[in-house]
């Protein structure tokens, strides 16, 4: 097999953790409520990790790896349901940041959260849900998944605004 799907995810984490590094360096100095100009560069930053948050974790985990792993626990329960539960969690946080309405202490209290929730949620994926996706997994799942990746990122969508987002999942989820 040419192309590891798991993989490719993996090197997505550290490309992300790139992102958040340089979000948690635009927080850093803030304290209680961030000035425009640091509020302005966190947005910049969380920004681009809510394009990679939206193709990787709600296409591509979501959409196409979970899906397969639902033999691992009920439904509802067990990792996979943990991984969706915090994508949720991050959502709000994404629309929270990004809405231009917001007022700078709370985008400052939800983008901190949001970089805590994220870091531990890559460091989970990484070692508890991949290893075991890699070991539950067959050649042939794992190579169509490889194709689905394929076929996703050679048309990726544009990214609705995460409140746009939020919004729908939880008209879904009524
Ligand atoms: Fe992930």
């Amino acid at each position: 097999m040419g192309h590891d799907p798991i993989d490719q995810l993996v090197r997505e984490h550290r490309f992300v953790e790139g992102i958040l590094d340089r979000a948690e360096a635009a927080l850093s100095p803030t304290t209680a409520a961030p000035t425009p100009q640091a509020l302005a560069a966190v947005r910049h930053h969380i920004g681009q990790l809510w394009v990679e948050f939206y193709h990787h974790s709600l296409h591509r985990e979501e959409h196409l790896l979970f899906p397969l792993l639902g033999s691992l626990a009920p439904p509802g329960e067990g990792p996979v349901a943990v991984m969706e539960q915090e994508h949720r969690q991050m959502s709000a946080h994404f629309a929270t940041v990004l809405t231009p309405s917001a007022n700078a202490a709370q985008a400052g209290r939800a983008a901190a959260e949001l970089c805590q929730v994220l870091r531990l949620h890559i460091h989970k994926e990484d070692s508890i849900l991949f290893p075991m996706a890699q070991l539950t997994l067959s050649r042939g799942q794992l190579s169509s998944l490889a194709e689905q990746f394929a076929r996703y990122d050679g048309a990726l969508p544009t990214p609705p605004t995460p409140a746009a987002w939020h919004l729908a999942d939880s008209r879904v989820q009524q």
